[in-house]
């Protein structure tokens, strides 16, 4: 079995950040969403994998490298527009050829794997395997409707009236049959070449599709929100390991993981949390379901149920709550009067307690 990484598109609702990073790398306790993505393949065993990149490519490949890493063999394999998951598909026929693979949304998190998904592919072989989860709001999903034995009978990309609450998640299961079908759809209302289409196509044509109802925990981090949940939800398996330097003045609750070349001097870090390599953290308080990156400085700072990437700076901030801050970023109280001073990048979102 082969692997296909979607890692293209826009990122459009995690502005500003993905206008300086693509929306792949935004780190979720402390990685890239996109080296969750591979480390779920590697335990699948999968060593050929074809990566769709866009425009954002030199950072991706910069970044994830030749997969050696992740003890596999990447192929990235460029889009010049995002025309959609199954554009992509048909880029990748060359690379795939006629081997069974799994494709995987490379903003999707999934920590407790697809293993056993994989196995059940394997076994029964359908011509295509989806993978569904109940969510309150199927309307900004792909939508399966299903026969009672796990059977797909329609699948509806972000229907307005959605007959189902099951949405599809972004990890797919295809024999060669998905080809004829990606190359027989044409492009939805909103001009994509739609992989929920192409399934779609299958189904219509009497193939075998099923659906397996995901029983660990998968979020789509498309939004500033959904960064936050996982974040949350992964610190929430956090093993602890203090790795840098804690004075005695300064007091761990909780699951914490101080990286190498930490310090924290006279504060109080309420995990779980996780303070990057070389991040200073003095006369503050970290409070639960933060990740600080690398090489950040946080003085006379409170912050809580955050993401903080490397190298910011954030002084005398009495209470920060559910933030995403990006790399290098400066935050600091005002020298003098009581007015705020912003420096803000297009799309920016802040919002100041009265
Ligand atoms: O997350 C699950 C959902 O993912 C499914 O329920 C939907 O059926 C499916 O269409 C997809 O919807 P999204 O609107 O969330 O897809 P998004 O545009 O975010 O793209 C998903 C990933 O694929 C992301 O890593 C970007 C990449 N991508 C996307 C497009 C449109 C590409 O590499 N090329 C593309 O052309």
């Amino acid at each position: 079995m082969k692997a296909l990484v979607l890692s293209g598109g826009t990122g459009t609702r995690l502005r500003p950040l993905s206008y300086s990073m693509p929306k792949q790398l935004i780190p979720v306790a402390n990685k890239p969403v996109l080296e969750h993505v591979l480390e779920n393949i590697r335990d699948l065993g999968v060593v050929e994998i074809g990566m769709i990149v866009g425009d954002r490519a030199p950072e991706i490949t910069r970044a994830i490298g030749d997969g050696s890493r992740f003890g596999a063999r990447i192929t990235y394999i460029t889009q010049d527009e995002p025309l959609g998951l199954a554009h992509c598909v048909t880029l990748a026929e060359e690379f795939l050829g006629d081997e069974d693979f799994v494709m995987y949304l490379g903003d999707n998190l999934l920590p407790d794997g697809i293993a056993d998904i994989a196995r059940e592919f394997a076994t029964g072989r359908p011509e295509a395997q989806v993978v569904v989860c109940k969510v309150f709001d199927p309307s900004s999903f792909g939508v399966a409707e299903l026969d009672e034995h796990g059977a797909v009978l329609r699948l509806v990309e972000k229907p307005h009236e959605p007959k189902s609450d099951l949405a599809l998640i972004g990890v797919y299961f295809f024999t060669q049959a998905i080809h004829e079908a990606v190359a027989a759809i044409g492009p939805s209302a909103r001009g994509e070449l739609e992989i929920t289409d192409a399934i779609q196509w299958l189904v219509g044509r009497g193939a075998e599709v099923k659906a397996t109802e995901y029983g660990g925990y998968w979020k789509d981090t498309g939004s500033v929100d959904d960064v936050l949940e996982g974040n949350r939800q992964l610190l929430d398996r956090l093993r602890p390991a203090v790795l840098g330097e804690i004075d005695h003045a300064s007091v761990l609750i909780g699951p914490v993981i101080v990286e190498p070349g930490a310090r924290v001097l006279r504060s109080t870090i309420e995990g779980p949390a996780i303070i990057g390599a070389g991040t200073v953290v003095a006369d503050s308080r970290v409070g639960e379901h933060t990740s600080l990156g690398r090489d950040c400085v946080l003085s006379g700072t409170s912050i809580g149920n955050s993401v903080v990437l490397d190298g910011s700076t954030l002084s005398g901030i009495p209470e920060l709550r559910d933030s995403l801050i990006g790399r290098s970023v400066s935050i600091g109280a005002a020298d003098r009067g009581t007015c705020h001073r912003l420096v803000l990048g297009d799309h920016t979102h802040v919002r100041i307690a009265a």
